[in-house]
């Protein structure tokens, strides 16, 4: 990643910490952006301008940042909503739908973007895009018994699928699943796909987050743009 697209994703991580207030539950998401935001989230309540927060992490390394930079946390179990998430994503298009999982953790990330009244994506301007599939391929989490007939079934769908490995070994999720990369191309409609994908036992999550997010800070050179669903 260039230090500018870095930057950029800073300014809007930093951005999306403006909206946290004291009291919060705040979903803590997972990847390079969402780090960031945990940074400034973190330096806020170390200065004292935040109080009361807790965050509830998508990830077991988040999980572990967290504990780090002493950001108070509560479990997910003993939560009925979290006021606000912020996470990044893969790919955004015009309605606000998109593509995560790129870092593996989509099946926390969406069980915490499930129960957020505020779900705030943070991106650089690369990651907007006019169809889903266009710039990355969808991540399919499924259980490592019978993976192989995941994926006939997802290439039956259409998608060319690769089986996710990280230097040279295979990637297991934080739940000890796999991950099938599916290049679907522009997907035309990402609701009838993400049905056809969650109606195969042994396929447990995809990365297809569709109007979950409420709104969208987009980071670019020429500044930052708040997007919000419906506005
Ligand atoms: C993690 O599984 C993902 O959903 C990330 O939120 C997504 O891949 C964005 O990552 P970066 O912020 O590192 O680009």
């Amino acid at each position: 990643m260039s230090a500018d697209v870095d930057l950029l994703k800073r300014r809007a991580a930093e951005r999306a910490v403006e909206l946290v207030e004291s009291g919060m539950i705040v979903g803590l998401g997972s990847g390079s952006t969402a780090k960031h935001a945990l940074e400034r989230l973190a330096e806020f309540i170390q200065t004292g301008r935040l109080r009361d927060v807790r965050g509830v992490p998508t990830s077991r390394r988040i999980e572990q940042e967290a504990q780090a930079l002493g950001i108070p946390l509560i479990d997910l179990d003993d939560v009925v909503e979290i006021d606000l998430t912020i996470d990044g994503a893969d790919e955004v298009d015009p309605d606000l739908n998109l593509i995560k999982g790129g870092g593996g953790a989509l099946l926390r990330e969406k069980i915490v973007a499930q129960i957020s009244r505020r779900e705030v994506i943070v991106i650089d301007d690369s990651k907007l895009s006019p169809k889903l599939g266009t710039r990355w391929h969808l991540p399919v989490e499924v259980v490592p018994f019978g993976w192989r007939t995941q994926l006939r079934y997802l290439e039956s769908l259409g998608a060319k699928v690769t089986l996710r490995e990280v230097e040279g070994a295979l990637f297991h999720t934080d739940q000890g699943n796999l991950i099938l990369d599916c290049d679907f191309g522009a997907i035309e409609n990402p609701k009838s796909l993400a049905t056809l994908i969650k109606a195969r036992a042994g396929i447990v999550e995809h990365g297809l987050f569709l109007s979950m997010a409420t709104e969208v800070i987009v980071a670019s050179a020429g500044g930052i743009r708040r997007i919000t669903r419906g506005g």
